[in-house]
């Protein structure tokens, strides 16, 4: 699936309020990214969160790591106000792609996969990055929501060795990362599919007449479904 920026800016936009309320994988992904850090370096200078959402994990980030400065910027302006109402930390609305600043800690959960041309995103952020400066983010990779494979046109996931040589390729070093999968149990099909929608994940159903057939009896059985994110952790240096 190619990736539209406003249809993402939209999709979170419209889904703030759902979002703050359905989101444990991502504090879950988000506190463990913060720990991953901690184990190679508890401070930093200024740490700029892309990608931020309602800001709760920018919020732990900012006590968690010790710094002087902390900025959150993401696409929709509807988390950044929420986020704004909410936190004593600077945010703002912005597009990663349009970094301006020089900053020592880069952290993204969970937002870089919304990137259309993610090379090109890291090699900008590579230049927003002061010397010794770090990025730090979590990812899902290939095979995440691979129980929808068969019904649904789903994100466009990478593998974890492909990213690798993706950040190695735009001039990162030292690249530690770890990879951990987690899967949440739904009640039925609906609910799982309800659950992407809250938090912003577009899919759209694969449109053969057997398949639209099959997906409509999947949404209205009361089977439950599991849903496995699979994650990647990476922190580099530049
Ligand atoms: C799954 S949410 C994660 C939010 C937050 N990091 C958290 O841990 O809860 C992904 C976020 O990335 C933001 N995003 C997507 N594309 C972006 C872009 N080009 N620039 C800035 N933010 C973007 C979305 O608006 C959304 O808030």
């Amino acid at each position: 699936m190619r990736i539209d920026k406003i249809k993402v800016k939209n999709a979170f936009n419209s889904s703030v309020e759902t979002y703050a309320a359905n989101n444990s994988l991502q504090n879950k992904t988000g506190t463990n990214l913060i720990n991953f850090i901690k184990n190679y370096k508890d401070n930093f200078t200024n740490i700029l969160d892309i990608g931020c959402g309602v800001g709760n994990i920018t919020n732990l980030l900012s006590k968690e790591i010790i710094n002087t400065s902390i900025l959150g910027i993401d696409i929709s302006s509807n988390s950044i106000a929420r986020a704004q109402s909410k936190y004593n930390i600077k945010f703002l609305v912005n597009d990663f792609d349009n970094i301006k600043t020089k900053t020592d800690l880069i952290f993204s959960n969970l937002s870089l996969h919304w990137s259309p041309n993610l090379k090109s995103t890291l090699e900008n952020m590579k230049g927003s990055l002061k010397k010794g400066g770090m990025l730090g983010f979590t990812i899902p990779v290939k095979n995440t929501f691979h129980e929808l494979n068969d019904f649904c046109n789903i994100h466009k996931f990478y593998e974890s060795r492909d990213l690798e040589e993706m950040l190695f390729q735009a001039g990162y070093r030292n690249v530690y990362s770890k990879n951990s999968s987690i899967t949440i149990k739904f009640n039925t099909f609906k609910d799982a599919l309800m659950s992407l929608k809250n938090t912003g994940t577009n899919y759209t159903p694969k449109t053969s007449k057997g398949l639209s057939l099959k997906l409509k009896s999947l949404l209205k059985s009361n089977k439950p479904i599991d849903l496995t994110y699979n994650i990647s952790y990476f922190l580099v240096e530049v």
